[in-house]
């Protein structure tokens, strides 16, 4: 492990993150991010946390010049890519853009590796690849078939990335498939910093306890469920980070092969569960309405988690309590996120 390892994306809420956990198992690490979604000031939060200076390139992983110099001025041996676009419903407006940015950028990616002699990858995919309507859990031979462009995007990648390793088998490359991210660092320094209204739920909860927002929109009381509301399986966004570490032990030590495993918990935890973990969290409450449901949300989505456990020795360690508590310390240090 001497060479550096390039976290592309580095600057947003999971490669920040990942960056963090990186470090601390010794690794030397090069950032690089276009800004697009994701604020220059993480960059020094990072130094602090992390006691070093971080190696922080700005600019776009679609320009194959630029990171084939940055691999080979750093030595890096091993890519983390985390930059692309992720909004499910903006996709659907804007589906080139999506393209262009997730499939673009992959492609110039695997271009700019080719042309600096590295073949060792970890990509960020997605629990969204799995068909709609399975059985669950969701296990990785499970039926594939994204329901956005967003989606699509994710999965095209990582066929692409199957085919790549079947053609050379220089190349070791794993696709980890998060489920829902969620939670921040417990020093409060790093997390997530949406623009906007927030689309997933536990940023929107964050606010509506901390009085910016109103209520609560929970997007469907007539679901298949227990309580009737979605359940998701919600893993804390520092497990998320940690088995990015272990997944690139795994690819130093076992070589080659592409695989495709999903990082979760295992567990199905309902919107209004959530809600009432995080009231107990802040000690605030959290005013809800129930609404219609949202157009392309399943009722239920949860991973079975035991390849990674198998292949990489990690499973997430980290409570829905610790999730809350650490989104809520986040929330109350910077209410308006990065900005
Ligand atoms: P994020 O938006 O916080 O981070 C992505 C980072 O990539 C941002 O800092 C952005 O500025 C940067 N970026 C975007 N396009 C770029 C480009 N062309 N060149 C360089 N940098 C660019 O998102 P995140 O939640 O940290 O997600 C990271 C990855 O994980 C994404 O690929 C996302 O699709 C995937 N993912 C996220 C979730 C989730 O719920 N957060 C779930 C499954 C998969
Ligand atoms: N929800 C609400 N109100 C809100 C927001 C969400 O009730 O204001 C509900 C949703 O209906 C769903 C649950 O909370 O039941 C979780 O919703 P999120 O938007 O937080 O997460 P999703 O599971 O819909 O989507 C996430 C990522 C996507 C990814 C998908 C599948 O945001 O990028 O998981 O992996 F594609």
């Amino acid at each position: 492990m001497d060479g550096a390892v390039l976290v592309t994306g580095g600057l947003g809420y999971i490669g920040s993150h990942a960056c963090v956990e990186l470090v601390r198992a010794g690794r030397r690490v090069v950032a690089l991010d276009s800004l697009a979604n994701s604020s220059a000031a993480v960059a020094e939060r990072l130094a602090e946390l992390t006691g070093r200076p971080l190696s922080f390139v700005h600019g776009d992983v679609r320009d194959i010049g630029l990171l084939i110099r940055v691999m080979r001025e750093h030595g890096v041996d091993s890519v983390l890519h985390f930059a692309g676009s992720k909004a499910v419903g903006e996709s659907v407006g804007r589906p080139v853009a999506y393209y262009d940015n997730n499939v673009g950028g992959s492609m110039a990616l695997i271009a700019a590796m080719h042309g600096a002699g590295v073949r060792r990858l970890i990509f960020s995919s997605s629990a969204t690849v799995y068909a709609r309507g399975g059985a669950m859990p969701l296990v990785e031979s499970s039926a594939l078939d994204a329901g956005s462009p967003y989606g699509r995007s994710k999965l095209f990648v990582e066929q692409m990335l199957f085919d790549l390793r079947a053609s050379d088998p220089a190349w070791s490359i794993a696709c980890l498939r998060y489920f829902n991210p969620v939670g921040a660092h417990p020093s409060g320094r790093i997390g997530e910093s949406p623009r906007g209204v927030p689309n997933n739920l536990v940023p929107f909860i964050a606010q509506v306890a901390s009085g910016q927002r109103e209520r609560l929109q929970v997007f469907g009381g007539d679901y298949d469920t227990a309580d009737g509301t979605g359940v998701r399986d919600y893993v804390h966004v520092l497990d998320i980070a940690e088995g990015h570490v272990r997944a690139l032990d795994y690819l130093e030590r076992d070589g080659g092969g592409c695989v495709a495993v999903n990082l979760g918990t295992g567990q199905g935890v309902s919107v209004l569960e959530m809600l009432r973990e995080y009231e107990r969290a802040s000690g605030r409450p959290v005013p809800y309405a129930v609404a219609p449901r949202r157009a392309g949300d399943v009722a239920r989505c949860w991973a079975d988690a035991s390849l990674a456990q198998r292949l990489f020795d990690w499973r997430a360690r980290r409570s829905v309590a610790q999730m809350c508590e650490d989104s809520w310390r986040w929330q109350c240090a910077n209410p308006d996120g990065y900005r």
